[in-house]
């Protein structure tokens, strides 16, 4: 048996795993210099308490949103001002109530106390604010996802009226563009400002990124270009992620290290890739509401029989486009009785096909001219065995 000795001092083609983790800034951000200085010109302002436009940023996952303004984060820190920029992540801080304890407990620790109402917390952010006419930058990462948003911009942004010294700014940080409709106008036109969109990395911008990362976490000579350009390609492919481009380096690394090898070659990343695919469906699927599991359900195992449903297509039989979206309902409305749960209507089967689009779990194409309706085409991205295991051991049982 291995002692954890013999395993620390196996050869190993990594220098310093950290830097490939998701929670690594490097130092530089190649590519992303024009936004990382737009934004910086947007809150400078703020370092003399000065109220500053607020920003928006949009872009879809991986598309390094959260590291620039980090990043930025950072600089503004160095300039030794009072001044702050505060960062929450409203996945953890869903509400105006706890964003506002979050800032309190944060930067007046001695005046927080659990308990206290909305009234009290709005008062000390006002006081820490004015004490020394500080500029505080909420940046509020996943803006999307706040229960009460409407509230809390306004509570923000019209705070800058009742503030004899300082300023509260916001920097809304959203991976979906259309978040902003459900405001209602007034803190709409209150909290935008400056509006940015980050857009996916190309192959090219992503070879560069990871080759970055590649010189500082695997030793010399471990990756060559090949296999840069390749997990480069295959991430732009994908979704011009560079969460997904770096989780593919790793993966081929690890691989090569337990193959023993010095270098990472090709049949490493397209092992990655498998590896990292299975990794993100079963996160995926089984944390799916029960609806869209049972949607997809439906898809996999009309899938998997294969050319049993007859459907309408192009060269008349084959069904080279995937599933007809009426078919898949069909399944999904009589797969959700033996459930024992109502069945929702089109319109909801509509909705959860494209949630389930948005996780990547499965691709629609429009049918084109010359079939009925508004019919798609449906395509599962993993295997139907595999959905329908993943489903059946976390739902349906
Ligand atoms: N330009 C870049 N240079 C170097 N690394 C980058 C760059 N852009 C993104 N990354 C890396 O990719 C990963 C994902 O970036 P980030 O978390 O900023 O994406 P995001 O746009 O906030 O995504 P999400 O919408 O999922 O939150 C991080 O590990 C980050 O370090
Ligand atoms: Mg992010």
């Amino acid at each position: 048996m291995d002692s954890f000795n013999d395993i620390l001092s196996r050869p190993t083609i990594f220098r310093d795993r950290n830097v490939l983790s998701h929670h690594y800034i490097p130092e530089t951000l190649p590519n992303r210099e024009a936004e990382i200085s737009k934004i910086m010109q947007t809150v400078s302002p703020a370092l003399k308490g000065d109220k500053t436009k607020n920003v928006l940023i949009y872009g879809k996952t991986g598309t390094g949103k959260t590291s620039a303004v980090k990043y930025v984060m950072e600089k503004f820190a160095a300039a030794g001002t009072p001044s702050k920029m505060a960062y929450l992540n409203c996945q953890v801080y869903r509400s105006r109530y706890s964003i506002l304890e979050k800032i309190v407990k944060e930067f007046v620790p001695a005046d927080y106390k659990p308990g206290y109402g909305i009234s009290y917390l709005y008062e000390k952010v006002l006081e820490y604010v004015s004490s020394d006419g500080k500029g505080l930058v909420c940046v509020l990462d996943e803006i999307d996802v706040v229960r009460d948003l409407d509230e809390l911009v306004y509570t923000l942004t019209r705070s800058n009226d009742e503030l004899k010294r300082g300023a509260i700014s916001l920097i809304g940080i959203s991976n979906k563009v259309s978040f902003k409709d459900r405001l209602d106008p007034r803190s709409r036109s209150s909290l935008v400002g400056t509006e940015m969109v980050f857009a996916p990395y190309t192959s090219f911008q992503l070879r560069e990124i990871l080759r970055q990362r590649a010189g500082m976490g695997f030793a010399e000579g471990a990756v060559g270009e090949g296999a840069i350009n390749l997990a480069a390609a295959i991430a732009a492919q994908d979704n011009g992620d560079a969460r997904y481009a770096l989780k593919l380096l790793l993966k081929a690394g690890e691989l090569a290290d337990e193959k023993g090898e010095t270098a990472i070659a090709d049949s490493h990343v397209e092992g990655a890739r498998l590896l990292v695919d299975e990794d993100v469906s079963v996160e995926a699927i089984s944390t799916l509401p029960k609806h869209q599991q049972i949607v997809l359900y439906s898809i996999a195992s009309l899938q998997s029989e294969g050319g049993k449903y007859s459907s309408l297509s192009d060269n008349g039989g084959s069904r080279v486009n995937g599933l007809l979206s009426g078919e898949a309902y069909e399944r999904y409305a009589s797969l959700a009785k033996r459930c024992r749960t109502e069945a929702r209507g089109a319109r909801w089967f509509r909705e959860y096909l494209n949630d389930l689009e948005m996780l990547g779990l499965v691709t629609l194409t429009d049918s084109g001219k010359g079939q009925r309706g508004h019919t798609r085409f449906i395509k599962l991205a993993c295997s139907p065995q595999k959905a329908m295991r993943l489903i059946e051991a976390h739902v349906l049982s």
